[in-house]
């Protein structure tokens, strides 16, 4: 099975979970920036992965996502809370806009929200619903969160228990 890993970051979290999304699926793999991805053609499984802007997917990966077919597995970072209805929306608008494409699977977690940018927020009326969570998001994404991941994989059939951890095989 060949996957394709691809990702649309601005600030650099969702470009840290896409690395380590590459580093626990098994070969055979590439991964790319959105903005140079190769033809999804030649690949089993498409991960596509985005921030949230607006409570959707950045713009560059909606694009994306328009043009996808097959399978793919999502993946995100938002400053809202994990799980909540603003993320779990935000991946169900993903799915929607990848209508020619089935949807094997999906991640997401929190991904450390800028000073400046939260005091943008702050200052606007209304303040955007994710507010509120964001200053929980520092520090993510963090190994607790690529451990979930890791669990999303093996529901997805991406990889296999003996393939949990992180990088490494687990005895
Ligand atoms: C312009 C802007 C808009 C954002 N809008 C949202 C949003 O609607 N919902 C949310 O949960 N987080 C929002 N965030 C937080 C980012 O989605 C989050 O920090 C994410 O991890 C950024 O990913 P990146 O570092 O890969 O660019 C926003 C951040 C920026 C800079």
């Amino acid at each position: 099975m060949k996957n394709l890993i691809v990702y649309s970051s601005k600030g650099g979290n969702t470009k840290k979970l896409a690395e380590e999304l590459f580093k626990q699926l098994p070969e055979d793999k590439d991964i790319a920036p959105v903005s140079t991805a190769p033809d999804p053609g030649k690949y089993d499984v498409v991960c596509v992965g985005f921030w949230l802007k607006g409570g959707q997917p950045d713009p560059a990966a909606q694009e994306y996502l328009k043009n996808c077919t097959g399978k793919i597995f999502l993946f995100a970072t938002h400053g809202a809370a994990p799980g909540s209805d603003h993320a779990k929306m935000a991946l169900n608008k993903a799915g929607e806009l990848a209508a020619n494409a089935t949807v094997i699977g999906s991640f997401s977690c929190q991904g450390e929200v800028s000073a400046k940018m939260m005091e943008t927020a702050a200052n606007k009326d209304p303040q955007p619903p994710w507010l509120g969570d964001a200053p929980a998001a520092k520090g993510h994404p963090n190994t607790s969160d690529f451990m979930e991941l890791s669990e999303a994989l093996i529901t997805a059939g991406l990889k296999t228990k003996a393939e949990k951890s992180t990088g490494s095989m687990v005895s």
